[in-house]
């Protein structure tokens, strides 16, 4: 609880859903805390009902405006702007160009922008909100699974690249979470994730313990930690699990 007291947290995407559950919590937990989202209507109600900062853009390139509203420092980076991206192997370049810039480059580029400081100070705390697409794939959204195993990838990374130099990871990976993101997952959002849906607060939760724990992983749905296990123990079956799950969907439309 005491982890977060007095620090500088940036909580990207922040205009709604799982980004400002995250920003309520770390303000509620004593932490002075920048919300961004791509437009400042969407995050200026929140700063002034949390006490914090808005800061508008793209989520790319905001670490600078950032540190600047936080006195120099920056001790926590919540990645979690995202995009939906359904779509097949067929979709778009553009709709593929789009969920790898804001799934993956805008946490890359913010790494790129935080290390150095992180580094020097001999410590730092870097969240990803990825998915449990990024652990397990999901069905009808391609663009999504890729890009989410992408950033699930990059968290890895920098956590066994820096842990002993005092970087801290978390990579945060939910199901349904009953966000706008959720409305718009579709007829596959629906079968898979509306059922065992669960409210953005309880994400913030699962982080708070996971930081409390010094955990990488974040499973706000405990049950992913078994898909998980099983996919690595035989993919093939889990594989024909998931193409029955296909198959109903697309018996059902689609
Ligand atoms: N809702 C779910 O079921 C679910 C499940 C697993 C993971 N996630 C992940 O959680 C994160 C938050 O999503 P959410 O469910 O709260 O949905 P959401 O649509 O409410 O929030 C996403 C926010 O990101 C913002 N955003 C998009 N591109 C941006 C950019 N380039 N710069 C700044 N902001 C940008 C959007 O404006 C939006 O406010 C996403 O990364 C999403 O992939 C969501």
């Amino acid at each position: 609880m005491g982890a977060v007291r007095g620090q500088g947290v940036v909580v990207t995407g922040a205009g709604g859903g799982i980004g400002a559950a995250l920003a309520r919590g770390f303000a509620a937990r004593g932490a002075r805390v920048v919300v961004n989202d791509l437009d400042d209507a969407r995050i200026g109600p929140l700063a002034r009902e949390i006490g914090g900062t808005a800061v508008a853009g793209d989520a790319s390139g905001i670490v600078d405006a950032a540190r600047d509203a936080l006195d120099g420092v920056i001790d926590v980076y919540c990645a979690n702007a995202g995009l939906a991206s359904p779509g097949d192997a067929f979709a778009e370049e553009e709709v593929w160009a789009a969920a790898w810039d804001v799934n993956v480059m805008a946490h890359v580029r913010a790494a790129r922008a935080l290390l150095p400081d992180w580094l020097e100070r001999g410590g730092g705390r870097f969240v990803s909100t990825a998915s449990a697409a990024g652990l397990l794939t999901m069905i009808g959204a391609a663009p999504y699974s890729v890009t989410k195993h992408g950033a699930v990838a990059f968290a890895e990374w920098l956590s066994l690249t820096y842990r002993h130099r005092g970087l801290k990871v978390h990579a945060i990976c939910p199901q349904g979470v009953r966000t706008d993101m959720l409305t718009a997952a579709g007829s596959a959002g629906e079968l898979v994730l509306a059922p065992s849906a669960i409210e953005p607060e309880a994400v913030a939760d699962a982080l708070f313990e996971a930081i409390d724990e010094d955990r990488f992983l974040v499973l706000p749905h405990p049950e992913v930690a078994g898909y998980y296990q099983s996919r690595a123990g035989d993919p093939d079956r889990w594989l024909g699990n998931m193409n029955q799950l296909q198959r109903t969907w697309e018996a059902n439309g689609g």
